[in-house]
């Protein structure tokens, strides 16, 4: 199978998650995008969705999918995303595509957090792919400066701007060996809205494309 094939099966099994008469979380990305498609084959079961990013929101939409206002959302049983790593913990880094702020408030209020990946996303240690890191535009040399003394390069994403208007840092060269420990000192760094360590709210499960079918992973 190709690695677009893997997304298309996992974003097909995600609709065992979804919850009829319910409100469904929805991420962003390529595989993300899988999983609206598939979702548009039983929307008239859902309730609507809520999305993390403006694209997700156009393309749920052009589906006929209803798209709620988070705010005006009490119970999301179930948030659906990928990921651009994750660990046998559960531990993902997101944010490759820019949306790691609000998939990770809309990931918040969920109770469950589906993640869908293709095999290649599975990790021994999380830290290859960059670390993406939103901050607030006036900061973003200060933070810059802040994240080098944590030992990796950070690099200003060139031509990208937030849903929320602002950077993206993207950290390279870390060994994340204590992810949730990270994710926590990086968020007291003034100017930083969120970053893409996804630790301390580890994923529920993830749902894992490999050439032998999809598997269902969780923390031991
Ligand atoms: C978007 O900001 C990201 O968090 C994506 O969910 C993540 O990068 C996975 O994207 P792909 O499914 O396109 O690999």
């Amino acid at each position: 199978m190709t690695q677009d094939e893997l997304k298309q099966a996992v974003g097909r099994a995600a609709l065992d998650y979804v919850i009829d008469g319910e409100i469904v979380g929805v991420g962003t990305g390529s595989t993300a995008n899988c999983f609206i498609d598939a979702l548009a084959g039983i929307k008239h079961r859902i309730k609507g969705a809520v999305a993390s990013s403006e694209a997700t929101r156009k393309r749920l939409e052009a589906h006929g999918i209803k798209v709620f206002d988070l705010n005006d959302v009490i119970d999301l049983p179930v948030y659906v995303d990928g990921a651009d790593e994750i660990n046998v913990e559960m531990h993902m880094i997101k944010g490759g595509g820019g949306a790691l702020t609000r998939e990770k408030i809309v990931a918040a209020v969920a109770k469950k957090f589906i993640c869908i990946a293709d095999g290649s996303k599975l990790v021994p240690v999380l830290g290859n792919f960059p670390l993406p890191v939103e901050v607030i535009p006036m900061a973003s040399a200060y933070v810059a400066r802040e994240l080098a003394r944590l030992g990796g390069t950070p690099v200003l994403r060139e031509g990208f701007v937030t849903d929320n208007g602002n950077l993206i840092l993207d950290l390279r060269g870390l060994q994340i060996v204590d992810p949730v420990g990270l994710e926590t000192q990086i968020n007291q760094i003034t100017g930083v809205v969120s970053n893409g360590l996804f630790a301390c709210r580890p994923a529920s499960i993830c749902l894992l494309g490999t050439a032998t079918g999809v598997q269902t992973l969780c923390a031991d």
